[in-house]
């Protein structure tokens, strides 16, 4: 019993010893933490993160996307973008086209204090995961490698400033789009080689482009998929639908549209920035 008592009363003591040289190596070491910065994001601004795919020109050849728009990557980029959305109820409306969405957060919402690492790395990497949970469904092979996805923050002052934002990817859709369709119609159906269409759309205007798959392919630009020429912009709507009007929902609350969101029509209908 006494040797039990006095080896308890040893190891209290060992322990209490331990436990003071941790204490203070503790407070010897805490200053470090002030080497992290406070990156809050100013407030009342309109909170822009973008992710995008890194080394999608490799990843699209290695996964035989189709040429130019891939519609099962789009639908696929569409899905883990809503699901990003059903995470952060605070983006209210989030836009993508082909390896890039930027999601909108409220310019009036405090989660994670408005800090900038928290929410890029945040919707980065639930965008990344939910890319490759749901692959699967849109794609019968199996991933070659792990894809992943960049982020970056930017805040926009002014409701005006961020609908140029939107309609600056837009627009930068309407440009890449036009020229791939044009490239790759001269390359797969014009039989040119990959140098010999560059060089035929060397200085082209979009006119050019145009009368090129009119008059020599029969392609009316124009009726081309909206999905390809004005990307997906996916937004909140909570109104109750029957389940037919579910039909082709990315989810129950979320709609994925591929409209023109430079004019003003689009955010008459929706007052999502009101
Ligand atoms: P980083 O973003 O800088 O890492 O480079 P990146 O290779 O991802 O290029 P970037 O983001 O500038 O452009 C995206 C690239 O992805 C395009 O240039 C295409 O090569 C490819 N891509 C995206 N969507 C599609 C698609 O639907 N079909 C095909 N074939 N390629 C696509
Ligand atoms: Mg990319």
């Amino acid at each position: 019993m006494k040797n039990v008592l006095i080896r308890f009363v040893y190891s209290s003591l060992i322990w209490r010893s331990f436990s003071t040289k941790f204490a203070m190596a503790n407070s010897k070491f805490e200053y470090v933490r002030n080497f992290e910065t406070d990156d809050r994001c100013l407030p009342n601004t309109w909170i822009v993160v973008r992710v995008d795919g890194r080394g999608f020109h490799k990843f699209s050849e290695k996964h035989e996307f189709a040429k130019p728009n891939d519609k099962r990557s789009l639908d696929l980029m569409g899905k883990a973008a809503g699901r990003v959305m059903t995470e952060f109820k605070e983006i209210c409306l989030a836009y993508g086209q082909s390896d890039e969405f930027s999601f909108v957060f409220k310019r009036d919402m405090d989660l994670h204090k408005r800090r900038a690492s928290k929410l890029m790395t945040s919707v980065a990497s639930i965008f990344t995961s939910a890319f490759v949970f749901h692959w699967p469904q849109f794609f019968d092979i199996p991933l070659k490698y792990p894809p992943s996805f960049d982020g970056r923050v930017v805040l926009y002052p002014s409701t005006q400033n961020l609908r140029d934002y939107l309609s600056w990817r837009q627009a930068d859709c309407h440009i890449n789009n036009l020229y791939n369709t044009a490239f790759w119609t001269l390359v797969l159906k014009g039989n040119l080689t990959n140098a010999e269409a560059e060089k035929r759309l060397c200085g082209t205007f979009a006119n050019d482009k145009n009368e090129i798959l009119f008059s020599e392919f029969g392609i009316n630009y124009n009726n081309e998929p909206q999905l390809f020429r004005k990307g997906t912009v996916l937004v909140r709507d909570k109104k109750k639908k029957s389940e037919e009007e579910l039909e082709g929902r990315l989810t129950k609350d979320i709609l994925a549209l591929n409209e023109d969101i430079i004019g003003d029509a689009f955010w008459n209908n929706h007052k999502i920035l009101d």
